[in-house]
Formats: structure tokens, sequence, C-alpha cells
């Protein structure tokens, strides 16, 4: 059976660098005979998370019951499934875009906090890895340094099950109208790529 990848993207922008980037380490990983996929975050119904804590109570591995009923039981389902995820979204105003903020809100399901307790606790170790991809207006150093991306999309990984396998910045990404990805980063993300498919033959 082939490996599975399953990219979530969170950038509101179709053909951005985020895009580009998540594309060409799948298409190196789908060259390396892995099947990907791609959830464009935009396009899913996903609610807001109600802090009501229902989906946290009850112990175990087994995931938690959300008490709403729209696209996100389908997508962590879809997370289970994969061998492997990327996980990439642009930073505005220091930290990952609104959409993948919702996202990560709503992945109280794969950790355990019941009432009484100080703080939750995953429900399971990382069993899979994960990619993480981000792009910000200023160079990528300052990026690493000055915003909470890489930290926030590396905690969504973790919760899903995934151990960060390694991160991609793309620095300087608003220099024009429509940026292509500079061909460093387009090496990185092929090498990012190839590195989760190659996880299947390990
Ligand atoms: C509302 C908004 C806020 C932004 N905030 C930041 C920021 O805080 N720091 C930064 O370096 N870039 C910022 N940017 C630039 C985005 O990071 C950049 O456009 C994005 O990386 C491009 O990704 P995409 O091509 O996938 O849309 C912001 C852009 C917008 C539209």
């Amino acid at each position: 059976m082939a490996y599975k990848i399953l990219a979530i993207n969170g950038s509101y922008r179709r053909g951005g660098v985020i895009d580009q980037a998540v594309e060409t380490a799948c298409a190196a990983a789908r060259a390396a005979g892995a099947e990907t996929t791609s959830v464009i975050l935009t396009e899913r119904y996903i609610e807001f998370c109600l802090n009501c804590r229902a989906c946290m109570q009850a112990p175990g591995e087994k995931r938690g019951d959300c008490v709403h009923n729209d696209g996100m039981g389908a997508l962590l389902d879809q997370a289970d499934a994969a061998d492997a995820l990327i996980l990439a979204a642009p930073v505005n105003f220091f930290n990952v875009t609104a959409v993948t903020r919702r996202f990560m809100e709503r992945l109280g399901p794969c950790a355990c906090w019941p009432w009484g307790a100080k703080a939750p606790a995953l429900r399971r170790r990382p069993h899979k890895k994960a990619v993480i991809i981000t792009s910000s207006a200023m160079p990528s150093l300052l990026g690493r340094l000055a915003t909470g991306a890489i930290r926030a999309l590396k905690l969504a990984a973790e919760s899903l099950g995934a151990k960060p396998a390694g991160t991609l910045f793309i620095g300087l990404s608003s220099m024009e109208k429509k940026p292509r990805l500079a061909e460093r980063d387009v090496r990185l993300a092929a090498k990012l790529g190839l590195r989760l498919a190659k996880g299947a033959r390990r």
C-alpha cells in the first residue's frame, strides 16, 4: 500500500509561496512513490472551538468527541490515516493565519484535560513525521526569531501525533504581487518532501 502524506495548508492565496512550497514537497514525495493529498483550510467548514472541553474529558488514546458537527472530524480522520504530515501556513501579524489558528484550536480531541487537571496531556506519543512550512515578508532568519509560526505549527504537528522532521521558512515572500519560490526554497521543499517519503522505507 502506498505511503500516505497529508498536507494541511493555511494560506489564503492560491498560487502563493506556501502553495508552491507545499506542491513542490508533495511532487518530490510522489516521485518517490508516496501518495499525497492537500487540504486547503479555507475550503473546509470548520467552526471555532467553544472551549467547552467536552472532547477532552474521557481518558485514553482514543480521540475525544467534539460537540460540533462540521468538517473537522473528517479532517482529523484524514490526519490519523496519513503516514506523515505537511503543516503549512504563512505569517500574518507575527504568527500563523487565523484560519490555521482556528484549525489548531480544534485539536482538543487529541488531548485529555479533565476538569481539575492543571494542563492538557496529549493522548498519543508522536508516531509519524511532519514537515513544517511557513513564509513571511521579513527575511527568514528574522522570521524564525521574531514570529511564533514555527512553534505554532510544531505544536499542531505534535497534537496530531507527529514529530517535526524538518522546517522550511521562506523569507522575503512579499516583494512581488505574484511571488515565485526562490530556487533555494524549491530545493529545500523538495528535500523535505523526499525526507517524508523516505520514512516509508525505514
Ligand atoms: C494581513 C497581513 C499580515 C501580515 N503580517 C506579516 C508579519 O507580521 N510579518 C511578516 O514578515 N509578514 C507578514 N505578512 C506577509 C505574509 O507573510 C506574506 O504575504 C505571506 O508569507 C505570503 O504567503 P502566500 O504567498 O502563501 O500568501 C502579512 C501579510 C498580510 C496580508
